[in-house]
């Protein structure tokens, strides 16, 4: 379907509607390869290319991003008090719609997806599907077979919140920890059920998909489609 050039573009977060008739006027925008001035005329984003300053912009119905999750920051769209992980994100990729598909905790970093697809959002956090997540976690004493043993068979919460079984490897200064759930601060939870507080949480892997080390914390960029198959492929974990 045919839309408004001031339209994609504001829809797009590059300029508001009343600020798109500058902007065409400067030259700054092309379609297909040619200067596009005039803010009535339309497009067709599933086929024409739309550049800005020679920047093509995502004009998919649906966006995926990748984000390095820094400490301090909520997985939420609004918060009252702290930046949340949607104001970080650079102007273009703030779209309308855009909410991160599941939480990590405000202080823990790592791997954040955010998307305007409900429709995928729910297919990677849904129970049913088992995606696995990996963790590595700081610990305050040391991983023990026992412990090892306990998550294998599927920790129990002090509430009676059974987990389904869970891999705990040791690392480095802690350990890594492997899931299959998203419930609330479950990591945290289920170490502190062995004795351990986390001192840090960085989230490594989501699916198939591992975060890209290539950026910093802070940094995000979108995701290619074929990250998008393994964001919901499951690596074979025994268990
Ligand atoms: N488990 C936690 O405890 N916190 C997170 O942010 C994610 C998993």
């Amino acid at each position: 379907m045919k839309k408004r050039i001031d339209k994609i573009l504001s829809e797009r977060n590059i300029c508001t509607r009343s600020q798109a008739p500058k902007l065409l006027k400067s030259g700054a925008v092309k379609a297909n390869g040619a200067c596009v001035f005039k803010n009535d005329e339309k497009f067709d984003t599933d086929v024409d290319v739309i550049t800005v300053n020679g920047n093509p912009i995502n004009t998919s119905e649906h966006i995926y991003i990748m984000m390095n999750k820094p400490q301090g920051v909520v997985s939420a769209t609004q918060d009252n008090l702290s930046k949340t992980v949607v104001d970080i994100l650079p102007k273009e990729m703030q779209i309308k719609g855009i909410f991160p598909a599941g939480r990590l905790d405000k202080d823990a970093c790592g791997l954040l997806v955010l998307t305007n697809d409900g429709e995928f959002a729910h297919n990677m956090l849904s129970p049913k599907k088992h995606v696995y997540k990996r963790y590595y976690a700081k610990t305050d004493i040391e991983i023990t077979p026992e412990m090892q043993e306990r998550f294998k068979k599927g920790i129990v919460f002090s509430d009676g919140q059974a987990c389904l079984p869970a891999v705990l490897e040791k690392a480095q200064d802690g350990c890594f920890v492997t899931v299959c759930e998203g419930k609330f601060h479950q990591v945290k939870k289920m170490l502190a059920v062995c004795g351990a507080k986390v001192l840090y949480l960085k989230r490594l892997s989501i699916g198939a998909l591992e975060l890209d080390d290539t950026l910093a914390e802070g940094e995000c960029r979108e995701l290619e489609s074929e990250e998008l198959d393994l964001l919901l492929l499951n690596k074979n974990i025994s268990v």
